[in-house]
């Protein structure tokens, strides 16, 4: 009997404001460690210089970690993942930097990885999960991006719609500030709005055509609507949040849901996997638990630890791409921007 050795891989993930390594035996994660970067509370959002400073103080203890938490040393790796981009050039410098630097000393196989690619394909980390079957629909709620994707293989990305403007994540956190919450304000508006009622308030859902998105708009009218009833009763937000809370997550839900229902009818796909930061949000989960139980579509949620940025999706693209031998040069620079 052949018995094929496993692969270890370090998967290091610097595209934004956490720093993150992980550790795969092939498709499993043995670590999946992460620094938040808790600087950018105090400015409301993630100052670019700030993050990429961060990210130099806590990569090499974040990747020393996850070593240990898998209980391997380095001399084990069989290759190094990290994220190439898209993301914040000065962030993802630092981790492409620290990947090449380690895969040369170490003479092991450099392997780049699509951060947005690795959000949709975190559905393929070995769990009880089910996991869904070529092609599906792939949609990306994050912080950065707002993404419809056919996805047709591990390598085969087609991208259907996208945001016009702002991302779903952005939109939540810029409603949350200028309700006066912190930073990133995704989370805590999920909590509040648990204890509010989304019929409360009415805010008009944009109208784009196809498959694309737009949530500047959108925030322009919560901004303007607390504004103007904020000058009537400066209480208005404190006595109505979990109910302002409640709406805006709704209608924030509903964008993207209207094109969901349209990529379903228009590709006949109906397995769903959803990826990236907002797919934490308990009100999109339900929702899409709900209307697919109704409708007959198979929908895919990730576990809440590869939601939010982590390496362990870096790691399961890299998996992929070291089975395949699609392996990255020195020379391939970190890209801010990165077509699918
Ligand atoms: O994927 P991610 O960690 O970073 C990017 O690649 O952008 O996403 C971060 C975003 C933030 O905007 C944050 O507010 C949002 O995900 N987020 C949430 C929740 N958890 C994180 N938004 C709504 N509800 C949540 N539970
Ligand atoms: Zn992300």
């Amino acid at each position: 009997m052949i018995t094929q050795k496993p692969c270890y891989i370090l998967a290091i993930e610097s595209s934004c404001d956490d720093t993150a390594a992980a550790v795969l035996k092939n498709d499993l994660v043995l670590s999946n460690s992460i620094a938040n970067q808790s600087i950018h509370k105090a400015y409301g959002g993630v100052v670019p210089e700030l993050a990429s400073r961060a990210h130099q103080q806590n990569i090499v203890p974040v990747v020393d970690q996850a070593l240990k938490k898998a209980g391997i040393t380095k001399k084990d790796l069989n290759a190094i993942a990290y994220t190439r981009g898209p993301g914040l050039l000065g962030s993802l410098l630092v981790g492409t930097s620290f990947a090449k630097s380690m895969s040369m000393a170490l003479d092991i196989p450099l392997i780049e990885v699509h951060h947005l690619q690795a959000h949709l394909l975190c559905h393929f980390i070995a769990s009880d999960l089910p996991v869904p079957t070529f092609p599906f629909l792939g949609i990306t709620v994050s912080g950065g991006h707002t993404q419809l994707v056919q996805v047709d293989d591990y390598f085969s990305f087609t991208e259907l719609g996208t945001t016009l403007d702002d991302a779903i994540g952005e939109a939540f956190d810029k409603c949350g500030k200028a309700m006066g919450l912190g930073y990133p304000a995704g989370p805590e508006i999920d909590k509040l709005a648990q204890n509010g009622n989304p019929n409360t308030f009415q805010f008009p859902i944009p109208k784009v055509p196809g498959l694309d998105v737009s949530y500047s708009g959108f925030k322009t009218s919560v901004i303007n609507f607390l504004h103007k009833h904020t000058q009537k009763d400066p209480d208005f937000i404190t006595n109505n949040l979990t109910d302002l809370c409640a709406s805006i997550q709704s209608t924030l839900i509903n964008i993207i849901f209207e094109k969901i229902e349209m990529a379903v009818a228009q590709t006949s796909i109906s397995q769903i996997a959803i990826g990236g930061g907002v797919a934490a949000n308990s009100g999109l989960r339900n929702k899409l638990n709900q209307e697919a139980r109704k409708r007959g579509w198979t929908v895919f949620l990730p576990p809440m630890a590869y939601t939010t940025d982590n390496a362990a999706m870096i790691g399961i693209v890299g998996y992929f791409k070291f089975r395949k031998k699609q392996y990255a040069s020195l020379g391939q620079a970190a890209t801010a921007r990165m077509p699918l």
